[in-house]
């Protein structure tokens, strides 16, 4: 989604901000820009559609000598994808240039304020009212740091920016509200961006701005002043511990096959140094050291977006299963909005892949005023969501770069699994079985890969199918959903989750021979009976149906069209295995219908956005 790069300093500056705006393009994106002031101190704005290199033939025909630059990439949120929509926006004269994050919710208030004072917008966006506003106070009250808080002051919405002007070309303004945004120190120099890995290979030196801090960024100062608090802020920086994560295709033709392949690693990442399977003890570091408060608590709220959400459903039956804690998982953009009783016993873990989902961070920050306990399961290092929670626990996954999330979800269970053996203290039957389990799950991860053939064939055999109902039972009903999305995400083809048992209170009106089922009918499921029960109704009605059975179950062979085997394990591990059976199945037929599987139209990686 959106990103921000900004430098000042003694180097090329557009280059370092193309640059680090082609470190965020993983993160999904429709077009790019970025300004800088020439010699004669005259702006150069270039904005495209599609990639970041695309503005290289145009930054090619201008004298590229600067030392200050501004970029953006933009995914469109009000106004189409266009170079005109793109960023950086400025005011009518082209003297004040601003990059956004975020969203003004009051812009069409504020458009139609400025267009009666006469300004004429070129954009269909929110952010240009932004420029406009900062241009209107500044010849207002004659000083361009009082016009600036001045127009921030109007604002309503989230944002993250970077502003320039052509009084100061030697000044880069900085400020955001609740939208990440990150100063990195140099000799001489000062870099800005929106996700640290932007510009972590320059500087590991780096100031986190907070809400309503206004920065004032030169070659060698900065000055931070809070806006909220109306006071200069004491300017902490902090050294980062970490490396840009790369990640290269080798000879995989996308990220997603790739990170579909990593499963067996990731499980065994997941769980170094945590698992020790031989003292049949689960160590999670970055809990003990909030034991205290987790011996009181009475129920965990787990919020999530997306994957992670459906993560968060499997923890959930992980949770009081083994752990006999009340787990309750809420989508966070309901639960920021929700009003429902909130007490000091209950723990929040937010999970999240990037870290930097909006919905997700809003709904840490809605209960900040409870002073519950906040954990975080996330796999960004250093991330915004890391830096909000009191304690947690890394993914350790590495960086996934395609959009639709394959090995997060694979090392959010695992991780999940962890939690709840760490939480029940080893007081549960099952406890030391699935312990052995984890340990075999590489080996059964490999294998549903090595099936990889099969699951192609009969993803084939399907891929026209304009509907999909997926279903489930226990564990294997939030993979159901899981899969579903994963299948919407990168074909495009319509497709429900849904838990088994539900399916004949709507959705099998919806079966006849042109919408196939795909049905999770695992054995290590106690409900299996009731699943195939299921399957019945569905065939009675002619709908095609996949199974997903536990090899050697040769009876659902007699039943459905298809079957795909999976190895047998334990109900949790074996929500894994199906899920990245689920996730080939999708793959193949995005790839037969040869679309873009990395990048699916309309979505972003990172949604810092509401
Ligand atoms: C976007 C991504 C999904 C992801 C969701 C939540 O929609 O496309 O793949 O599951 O955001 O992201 P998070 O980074 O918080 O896990």
């Amino acid at each position: 989604m959106c990103g921000i790069v900004g430098y000042i300093g003694h180097k090329q500056a557009s280059d370092i901000v193309l640059n680090g705006l082609e470190a965020l393009e993983y993160r999904g994106y429709d077009s790019a820009g970025l300004v800088f002031f020439d010699q004669q101190n005259r702006p150069e704005l270039i904005k495209q559609t599609g990639r970041v290199k695309n503005l290289l033939p145009l930054l090619d025909q201008v004298n590229r000598a600067n030392q200050l630059a501004i970029g953006h990439t933009r995914w469109a949120t009000h106004g189409l994808p266009t170079s005109n929509n793109a960023h950086p926006h400025t005011n009518n004269d082209q003297t004040i240039f601003v990059v956004h994050n975020g969203i003004i919710e009051n812009y069409l208030q504020l458009k139609s304020l400025l267009t009666n004072q006469g300004y004429t917008f070129n954009s269909e966006t929110d952010s240009e009212v932004i420029p406009m506003l900062i241009d209107y106070y500044y010849k207002k009250l004659k000083n361009f740091d009082n016009g600036l808080r001045a127009a921030l002051a109007d604002l309503k919405g989230t944002y993250a920016l970077a502003i320039i002007n052509s009084q100061q070309p030697d000044t880069i303004y900085a400020t955001r509200l609740s939208s990440p945004l990150v100063i990195g120190v140099g000799q001489d120099e000062h870099y800005l961006a929106s996700d640290p890995n932007a510009i972590l290979e320059h500087t590991k030196k780096v100031i986190f701005l907070e809400d309503y801090d206004l920065a004032i960024i030169s070659k060698n100062k900065i000055e931070i002043n809070n806006l909220s608090k109306k006071r200069r802020r004491k300017i902490k920086s902090e050294l980062l511990d970490y490396d840009q994560e790369k990640s290269e295709l080798g000879n995989y033709p996308n990220f997603m096959l790739k990170e579909i392949f990593q499963a067996p690693t990731t499980i065994k990442e997941a769980c170094v140094g945590r698992l020790l399977a031989d003292q049949g003890l689960v160590k999670l570091g970055g809990l003990e050291m909030v034991n205290s408060q987790l011996n009181y608590i009475d129920r965990i709220v787990i919020v999530g977006c997306g994957t992670s959400y459906y993560a968060g459903l499997v923890g959930e039956y992980l949770i009081e299963e083994l752990a006999n804690i009340p787990v309750e998982v809420q989508l966070a953009s309901e639960f920021k909005y929700r009003k429902e009783p909130f007490s000091r016993s209950t723990v929040i873990l937010a999970i999240s892949q990037s870290g930097e989902t909006a919905d997700t961070m809003a709904a840490l920050e809605k209960v900040d005023g409870y002073g519950c306990l906040k954990l975080g399961l996330v796999n960004a290092v250093g991330s915004s969501i890391a830096r909000m929670t009191d304690a947690g626990v890394y993914c350790h996954a590495g960086p996934e770069k395609a959009v639709a999330s394959t090995k997060a979800f694979i090392s959010q269970v695992t991780i999940l699994i962890l939690i709840a053996l760490y939480l029940s203290k080893g007081n549960n039957q099952d406890y030391q079985a699935l312990i052995n389990e984890i340990v075999n799950l590489p080996t059964k991860a490999q294998a549903v890969l090595d099936q990889a053939a099969n699951i192609k064939k009969v993803a084939l055999k399907y891929k026209d199918y304009a509907n999909f109902l997926y279903i489930g039972r226990g564990y294997n009903y939030p993979c159901a959903l899981e899969g579903a999305l994963k299948l919407k995400e990168i074909t495009y083809i319509h497709a429900e989750g849904y838990a088994a048992g539900e399916i004949k209170h709507g959705p099998l009106a919806l079966i006849d021979k042109s919408f196939p089922t795909l049905a999770i009918a695992v054995n290590s499921s106690p409900l299996l009976n009731k699943t195939i029960s299921n399957i019945e109704e569905i065939k009675t009605r002619g709908g095609p149906i996949i199974a997903l059975a536990t090899m050697g179950n040769k009876k659902l062979a007699r039943i459905v069209d298809d079957v795909i085997y999976l190895p047998d394990a334990l109900g949790p591990t074996q929500a894994i295995l199906s899920a990245i059976c689920l996730q080939l199945f999708a793959y193949y037929i995005a790839e037969a219908k040869g679309l873009n599987i990395d990048q699916p139209r309309n979505l972003a990686k990172s949604v810092t956005v509401e």
